[in-house]
């Protein structure tokens, strides 16, 4: 596997193999990999001649300094696992080489940047469709792999392909989970055993919330029942549950079987988290 942290260089590579037909996936990530990751890395495998993983702790979208101070960092366990996956090029560029200054100019995405985690997370959307755009005009990828796990950030970074003119194909992998069904993130790295525990409790909420709504159960019902599901654990604490169109993102008030995404977030001690199902 190659490793590139310089621009210039990982260009100057691409552009050559790019002239000899080959195609290019790229998967970004913020490293601390796991499986959920590496489902990415095997889908960009089977589909692409060559496949970039970036790995880039992305100052812009993080809206509080402690937790872009305290997101995991595992650089040498994330390249062996890249190596053990059989990525081709690691791309692992530092702050200072992808923002030399601050970076002035702001995307705007409208309804999609102020729902759901937008309302929660000010300004990190616009710090997420920075940092992607960089990406694909370094990389120009053919195909670039997202995890269904960020549901809004999917529908965010469409949004860009579409007004951009981004020449890439995007694809949404769906989410890998633990055992337990806790959907894998690098955060839960900073779970206790006990938070760890309980964090499953959030996806069982979702998998409840679906059988309850495909019984016909009214949403309002469904969505007390989740609060109250979740007050339960006492080391977790709901910040939203929401039954949206799947694509658009839009609240529906009504089941619409097929459509729907119902979205949670929510802490476990101090760890936010985030899940979703599709139904
Ligand atoms: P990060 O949280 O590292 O996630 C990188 C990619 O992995 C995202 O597309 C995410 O949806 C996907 N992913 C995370 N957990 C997953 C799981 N359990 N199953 C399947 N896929 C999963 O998302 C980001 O980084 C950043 O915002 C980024 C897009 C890299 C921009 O900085």
């Amino acid at each position: 596997m190659l490793i590139f942290e310089e621009i210039k260089p990982i260009k100057e590579y691409l552009n050559r193999l790019r002239k000899e037909g080959k195609s290019i996936g790229l998967v970004p990530t913020m490293g601390a990999l796991h499986a959920g990751h590496i489902s990415l890395i095997e889908a960009s495998s089977k589909e692409n001649d060559l496949t970039v993983c970036s790995i880039f702790v992305n100052p812009t979208q993080f809206n509080e300094a402690s937790d872009l101070k305290n997101y995991p960092r595992t650089p040498e366990k994330d390249i062996d696992l890249l190596k053990e996956a059989n990525c081709s090029v690691l791309f692992m560029p530092k702050v200072e080489e992808i923002y030399p200054a601050t970076a002035t100019t702001s995307l705007n995405f409208g309804h999609l940047e102020t729902l759901m985690e937008g309302a929660f997370r000010a300004g990190h959307f616009k710090g997420v469709g920075l940092i992607v755009s960089k990406l694909f005009h370094i990389i120009s990828p053919n195909k670039a792999y997202f995890g269904q796990k960020d549901l809004q950030q999917f529908a965010i970074i469409r949004q860009l392909v579409q007004d951009l003119d981004f020449d890439v194909n995007l694809i949404c992998a769906p989410i890998v989970r633990e055992a337990n069904g806790l959907a894998m993130s690098s955060r839960n790295l900073r779970l206790s055993e006990e938070e760890r525990k309980q964090a499953a409790t959030y996806y069982q909420a979702l998998a409840q919330a679906a059988q309850r709504l495909q019984n016909g159960e009214e949403y309002s019902l469904v969505k007390e029942f989740v609060h109250n599901f979740v007050a339960q654990k006492s080391l977790l604490r709901l910040e939203y549950f929401e039954m949206v169109n799947k694509n658009t993102l839009q609240a529906l008030s009504t089941f619409e079987k097929g459509n729907t995404a119902l979205c949670i977030a929510g802490f476990a001690g101090p760890i936010r988290l985030i899940d979703n199902i599709i139904v």
